[in-house]
């Protein structure tokens, strides 16, 4: 079992080439299945959910290639549409194979994804969407079976904006003949990455970035190079270490835009930003203050991804900071571990009042989520004393070579398998 040791207390400080985005990456790594022709993807994250979705591509038959920086992916010889059991459970992005593969094989089977243990992630949308779409979906025994020969475009409200469903019905309505438009769609940048790939595999969408998405459908798709936008939660993990380790780090490679509700935050909390075309440089100025209030919510709101990250700077903040999580009903794992460290944390529902404590002291904790292991890891770095992080492989499933970026910043940090 991997942990992370991390001796606090180290002031952070030097630049990050911010890695290329797993949210953005997972989806277009999906829409290699809308086209027999060869994909090309540069600048991918290198981290293991990017990994479990090149194993499902394999599993369905296609040749996945890794040369130089960049990835090859091609499907000519793909042929499975039944989604293995295993691997599903392993991600909860597999849910996004299912549009491209009923766009390519008319059929579909899956299992219920897993992933992060982030609450009741249903996929009652995903579902209800890809009816409207003329899609017959049974479900049995913990299976979803999908039979899509009379797959169309047609209209789908989603009753909430979900990322994944809003990608995962572009894609269906990609190769549906006809026209699909899906409203109250999620706006967030990923969306308009998927968009521009599937318009330059000879798709016809318009709209991503606003609620209304319309997908012209075409009988077929041709390849596409990708080169994966840059990662806003990475940026926003490693702007806040410079906000709890009161150092002063640059994010290269950065889209500022993407990053607004984050940066408006760090202010907040006293920090210095200074913000650049393609670069962000966060200074801390001592410790931090609070932050009245953080609602997590859709894009352009504030991201869910950021929200436990948010509330490690709060745990050492000068006064009393409340965190609402909208997005998620179960998203406070991180709490409880970071109680162990000191925090002084209330929460009640999906409501956290978090009253700055002087220091966080170091413990053995676990990381229990994603997002919620990178805040533990924050909270290492700013503690006093020796912190260990269980189950760091939860890390691994979104930070390419994070404990090595944080030790070239000047943290003490390292991995014991
Ligand atoms: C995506 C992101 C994830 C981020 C989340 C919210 C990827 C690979 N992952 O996840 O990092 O935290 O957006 O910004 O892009 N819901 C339903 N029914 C559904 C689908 C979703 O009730 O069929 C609910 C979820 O339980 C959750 C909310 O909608 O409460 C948002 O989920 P969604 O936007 O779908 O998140 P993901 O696409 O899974």
């Amino acid at each position: 079992m991997a942990k992370l040791i991390i001796n606090g207390g180290s002031r952070l400080e030097g630049e990050i080439a911010v890695q290329g985005a797993k949210n953005a990456a997972l989806p277009v790594l999906a829409a290699a299945l809308l086209t027999d022709e060869p994909v090309i993807i540069y600048n991918w994250p290198a981290i293991s959910d990017v990994y479990h979705m090149l194993s499902i591509l394999e599993h369905i038959g296609a040749y996945v290639g890794f040369e130089k920086d960049r990835l090859v992916i091609d499907t000519r010889r793909a042929l499975r549409w039944e989604m293995p059991d295993k691997l599903a459970k392993e991600i909860r992005s597999s849910i996004f194979m299912m549009g491209p593969i009923l766009a390519r094989f008319r059929m579909a089977r899956f299992t219920y994804p897993g992933g992060c243990e982030i609450g009741n992630r249903p996929i009652d949308l995903h579902l209800k969407g890809l009816r409207s779409l003329g899609v017959n979906v049974t479900e049995t025994g913990g299976h979803i079976m999908c039979e899509g020969r009379r797959l169309k475009g047609g209209d789908v409200h989603l009753d909430y904006p979900s990322v994944g469903a809003t990608e995962n019905l572009m894609m269906a309505a990609a190769l549906a003949p006809g026209r699909t438009v899906i409203r109250n769609a999620a706006r967030e940048p990923e969306i308009i990455e998927l968009q521009n790939v599937i318009n330059q595999m000879g798709g016809d969408v318009n709209g991503a970035g606003t609620s209304t998405v319309v997908i012209e459908g075409k009988s077929r798709l041709g390849g596409f190079t990708y080169r994966c936008m840059p990662d806003r939660i990475a940026a926003g993990t490693y702007m806040m270490a410079a906000v709890v380790t009161d150092g002063k780090i640059t994010l290269k490679n950065v889209i500022p835009e993407h990053l607004f509700a984050i940066t408006s935050k760090i202010r907040e909390a006293g920090a210095k930003v200074d913000i650049y075309d393609d670069a962000v440089t966060v200074t801390g100025q001592g410790r931090p203050k609070e932050m009245h209030l953080i609602e997590t919510g859709p894009y352009p709101g504030f991201p869910t991804d950021m929200q436990a990250q948010m509330c490690t700077a709060a745990c050492i903040a000068k006064g009393t900071s409340i965190i609402v999580e909208s997005v998620f009903d179960n998203r406070f794992k991180h709490v409880p571990e970071l109680q162990r460290m000191g925090a002084n944390i209330v929460i009640k529902n999906n409501v956290a009042v978090i009253r700055g404590v002087e220091r966080l002291h170091g413990a053995e904790v676990t990381a229990m989520d994603l997002r919620g292991g990178a805040a533990l890891v924050l909270a290492g770095l700013c503690a006093q004393g020796v912190t260990v992080v269980d189950q760091a492989k939860i890390i691994d499933r979104g930070y390419e070579t994070f404990e090595s970026e944080l030790s070239l910043l000047g943290a003490d940090i390292k991995r014991e398998e």
